[in-house]
């Protein structure tokens, strides 16, 4: 019996030491870590101006946005969110230190730009930025008006705010985005808070509790280069998003002409598996049909939306670099998610394995193409693909059979 106490005594601290070791070194598992504002249980979905108008906004073009986003049927997807950007306020601020509205582009004031959006049951964004002055330079950043400008959106209505990182005299992000967390929490008002450091500091590691969403990488542009690599940058930090936080590998460039309707495919497929913020970027007043076929295939937003909010993400074993690639995940309902991309110059034959994105092996399991909108059959092993084209994806969703 005292032999016992004594190894007891012995073996409880050394278990402790070992726990909190461990707990330090555990995934911070999707759900852990929220922000207490409520939002983004899934990722977001709108618009924003940038990737189109490069900040030449102005509020006719918000205003026939909205009135565009709902025509088309867009709004009644999901994209609620209009989001502006860069270059939205006065150089200066007013006497009492408010931003003021551009009296050029913004003539009736964000307030009411933000009540019409409200009134066709849609939500507004906002931009700022987490230094001394924005990135094009033209407005003042929010470093020291945290509390001042929090006030500010929620008394405007605002809904999502976008942070941006210029100007900030080197100052670490983990210090000035809790800064803006807190002011935008105290307002009392709902808003949805997207850190925008380009993932410098990599934030998945700091930013879950911080945001709803954080930036992984430097900006994207409209061509296959620059969406592949950011999905790869992009992909490295997977087992840190979740319902409340997600990572943002930049908004979607589909619609802006740069991407063959292939490539563009890709990259809304991919950006649905890693459940990253829908943030539209073209101008949806004039889209072709053939765009918004891309933004408004349901089973692949269905997919993004997805209730367990697990970012899929590439499963072969070869490196990333590699033509045929197999990416996938986790659903709700035991179902997965599989996608085979072929990033190679000429068409490829394509296997994905069942064990690959997490179902048993050797179980039987039904297939849909997402794209094709078609079920393949019942599959055991896996399934081949002949012939992906190439910069282009197939994506399917699995359900095994119960
Ligand atoms: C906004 O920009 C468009 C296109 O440049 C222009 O036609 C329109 O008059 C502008 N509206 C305002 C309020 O500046």
């Amino acid at each position: 019996m005292e032999e016992f106490r004594e190894w007891f005594a012995r073996i409880v601290p050394l278990l402790l030491v070992i726990s909190l070791t461990t707990a330090n070194y555990l995934p911070r598992h999707h759900g852990s870590v929220l922000l207490e504002n409520g939002l983004g249980r899934t990722p977001p979905m709108g618009w924003n101006d940038f990737n189109h108008f490069h900040n030449k906004i102005n509020e006719t073009i918000v205003r026939e946005t909205v009135d565009a986003i709902v025509s088309t049927g867009l709004a009644a997807l999901g994209y609620n969110y209009i989001n502006i950007d860069d270059e939205w306020a006065e150089q200066s601020r007013d006497k009492e230190g408010n931003l003021q509205p551009r009296k050029d582009r913004f003539p009736s004031g964000i307030k009411n730009l933000a009540d019409y959006v409200h009134s066709k049951n849609l939500k507004f964004g906002i931009y700022s930025d987490a230094g001394r002055l924005t990135c094009a330079k033209t407005q003042p950043g929010s470093l020291n008006f945290e509390n001042q400008d929090a006030k500010t959106f929620a008394a405007w209505g605002v809904d999502f705010l976008k942070y941006d990182n210029c100007h900030n005299d080197g100052a670490s992000p983990k210090i000035r985005y809790p800064k803006m967390q807190k002011a935008l929490l105290a307002t009392g008002r709902p808003i949805f808070y997207a850190l925008c450091e380009w993932g410098y500091e990599d934030p998945a590691l700091w930013a879950p509790g911080v945001g709803n969403s954080w930036r992984t990488t430097g900006d994207i542009k409209d061509n296959w280069q620059s969406m592949i690599v950011r999905a790869d940058q992009n992909d490295k930090w997977a087992k840190y998003a979740g319902p409340g936080g997600w990572n943002d590998p930049d908004m979607l460039e589909v619609g802006n002409g740069g991407m063959s309707l292939e490539e563009y495919r890709a990259h809304f497929s991919l950006w649905a598996l890693m459940k990253a913020p829908l943030i539209i970027g073209c101008d949806v007043r004039n889209l072709k049909q053939e765009y918004l076929d891309i933004l408004m295939n349901k089973e692949v937003i269905a997919i993004n939306q997805d209730s367990m909010g697990v970012q899929g993400k590439r499963v072969s074993r070869k490196g990333a670099l590699e033509a045929r690639l197999v990416w996938g995940g986790p659903l709700s309902q035991g179902k997965f998610v599989a996608l085979l991309l072929n990033r190679g110059d000429s068409t490829a034959k394509i296997r994905a394995y069942w064990e690959q994105i997490g179902a048993k092996p050797g179980s039987s399991v039904q297939v849909r193409d997402v794209w094709a909108h078609k079920d393949l059959g019942a599959f055991s092993q896996g399934y081949i693909e002949e012939a992906v084209d190439a910069h282009a994806i197939k994506m399917y969703v699995v359900v095994p059979k119960s």
